[in-house]
């Protein structure tokens, strides 16, 4: 969502922080803008739309200086307008802002008696108005800034410049991340860590409560007591770079084909490679305790949870719930003691995911999670983490971070298999010498489905689409819709296939394409009756599945995705393949923004 870019530098600071911007925009935005200190007082540009608007702006009136705070914004309180966009701003101070105010109402009409005006309908603008009425008051820069934080509900990254100290940026943070990188020319902050690949070597990540104080040369924290603290530098991880498109048109293929390489780092980080066994060390330890595990999620991550409750079920015996972290916030489950709560996030700062977290902490339950940023607010807040090593996912619709996920629980739950007994040494090392094969397999698949294109073709003028599946098939047929619609804008709903004629088959008509997922196993031949049930009624059948399942059902299908035999514990793997590559190519056929697309953000940090 929202990102923040700010820098004070002893060059110009505009096209870094133009730089910054886009560095950011994967996480999704509708207006972008930024503000620089200059002798004659504070100056802004914003725009509303993409980067370029903005980029264009500053062509038309050149702004140039030394220090300067910028955003991108994806809208909640008011339109993506010029002038919802940030920065907000008075003569004296600019504000930009992640997060949401909850007592906003309350503070604007507050604001507004003692004759102070917005001028958007924004939450954020009511930080640089109180900023200024405490100015006004005749506090200093920072004091009045402090003073200001502690009248906020609700959860804020901010950065602020100041007229009156104009060779200053300060930053603060109280529930949304912000990092501060030091340059060769200066130092700079921001939302995510990933846009300080250009500009820092080092970082460090602020603290809720936290108000640093920065110059091109000096950096002074204070904690939320208002004491002077010290957060540690570190060396900016390869992982957090984006190291761009790499030769491929859009970040989501070149993602789709990195997929073997995530799966071979995955294993050799959690595996030995030589004795074909788990690296027990890497796991959580005293996992046989727990009798139940709880899973919680959004988005493609609570799919990768889907997939997974099979796994620890069937191979550690432990009964599992997943749950949208959304809804399981507010259920008020009741929480037994010899739960293990599993927080599945690629972002780690997925706002329901991460209130979840904090309501399952206040409950005294262990609390571990599977992340892709190290350095993410769950990662600080769990009771311990797992990584996974998908490297920067770039594009919003995720699809290696997915894999990644996939391969950790894959392992974890044969961890947990081994942990309670129920995996001995030599199925353990079966298991994990025919995962080593899995890397190979998926560059196998991906090269096969390089013909892709004619199959999606077909879809290119459905409004809808119907994605079946049974026992693992059926998450990852929600995987599969949500990736359609996601970047396509195709209607496409996943439905467990043994429901179809509990409803769905009434839509079924020439109109409605179906893909099914009908890997081998004791399910198929079930899901290849319910082909039989669509196709006689008129529907356009994509089927995925091996040789056999492709035979069986030829004369009902319209289009086949043949795959590999494989081990079927490697089987969610290797099929999410076809349906990230069939999402792709319909989005590519229809011309939509693959990448970014409309209304959707990478990492989710408002409710
Ligand atoms: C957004 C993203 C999805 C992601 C979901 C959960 O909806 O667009 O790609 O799966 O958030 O994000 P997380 O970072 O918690 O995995």
């Amino acid at each position: 969502m929202c990102g923040i870019f700010a820098a004070v530098s002893e060059t110009s600071v505009t096209s870094a922080l133009v730089g910054g911007l886009r560095a950011l925009s994967y996480r999704g935005y509708d207006s972008s803008g930024l503000v620089i200190a200059q002798h004659s007082g504070l100056q802004r540009r914003r725009a509303p739309g993409k980067l370029e608007a903005l980029s264009s702006l500053l062509k038309e009136q050149p702004l140039e200086g030394f220090v300067g705070i910028a955003h991108t914004r994806w809208a909640t309180h008011g339109a993506p307008s010029e002038t919802n966009a940030h920065p907000h701003m008075t003569p004296k101070v600019a504000v930009v802002h992640n997060g949401i105010i909850e007592n906003y109402s309350l503070l604007k009409a507050d604001l507004e008696s003692d004759g102070y005006r917005f001028n958007s309908e924004t939450d954020s603008e009511c930080i640089p108005l109180l900023i200024t009425r405490n100015l006004d008051k005749g506090m200093t820069p920072e004091v009045a800034l402090r003073e200001a934080m502690a009248m906020l509900e609700g959860s804020f990254g901010i950065a602020v410049i100041f007229a009156s100290e104009s060779d200053t940026v300060y930053a603060a943070r109280l529930g949304s991340p912000l990092v501060i990188g030091q340059g060769a020319t200066g130092h700079f902050i921001a939302s995510d860590a990933i846009a300080m690949a250009s500009v820092a070597r080092n970082l460090c990540m602020l603290e809720d409560g936290d108000v640093a104080k920065v110059r091109v040369n000096e950096m002074s924290i204070t904690n939320n007591a208002g004491e002077v603290t010290h957060r540690e530098m570190k060396a900016l991880q390869v992982s957090e770079h984006d190291q761009g498109k790499q030769g491929y048109r859009h970040y989501m293929l070149k993602e789709i084909h990195q997929q073997p390489e995530v799966v071979r780092n995955t294993l050799n980080h959690y595996c030995d490679n030589a004795s074909f066994t788990l690296k027990d060390e890497m796991f959580p330890a005293n996992l046989e305790r727990f009798d139940r595990l709880s899973i919680v999620a959004c988005g493609t991550s609570y799919y990768a949870g889907m997939v997974a409750r099979t796994w620890f079920e069937k191979y550690a015996a432990i009964p599992v719930e997943a749950d949208v972290a959304s809804e399981y916030r507010y259920r008020e489950s009741p929480l037994s003691p010899n739960t293990l709560s599993l927080f599945i996030s690629q972002s780690g700062e997925t706002a329901d995911t991460l209130a979840a977290l904090r309501y399952t902490k206040e409950q005294g339950l262990s609390c571990i999670s599977l992340l892709n940023v190290d350095t993410s607010t769950m990662a600080a807040e769990s009771d311990s983490f797992l990584r996974t090593l998908a490297g920067a996912e770039i594009g919003v619709a995720s699809t290696k971070a997915f894999t990644g996920q996939l391969m950790v629980l894959l392992l974890m739950a044969l961890r947990m298999a081994k942990a309670s007994g129920r995996l001995d040494i030599a199925a353990e090392k079966a298991a994990i010498k025919e995962l080593f094969t899995l890397p190979v397999g998926l560059s196998n698949v991906i090269d096969q489905l390089a013909s892709m294109k004619s199959i999606a073709s077909s879809l290119v003028q459905s409004e809808h689409t119907l994605f079946l599946g049974r026992g693992t098939g059926f998450p990852l047929a929600q995987e599969g819709a949500l990736k359609l619609k996601e970047i396509s804008y195709i209607h496409a709903e996943a439905y467990p296939a043994g429901e179809l004629k509990h409803g769905p088959i009434a839509l079924i008509d020439e109109a409605m394409p179906v893909v099914l997922v009908a890997p081998p196993g004791p399910m198929m031949s079930k899901t290849l009756s319910n082909l039989r049930e669509v196709a006689a009624r008129g529907a356009k059948v994509i089927l995925i599945s091996n040789h056999e399942g492709i035979e069986l059902a030829s004369e009902h299908i319209t289009h086949a995705i043949e795959m590999p035999d494989c081990d079927p514990v490697m089987m969610p793997v290797l099929y999410t393949l076809p349906l990230q590559l069939l999402a792709y190519h319909v989005a590519v056929l229809k011309g939509t923004d693959v990448d970014q697309p409309r209304n959707l953000a990478k990492s989710v940090t408002v409710e």
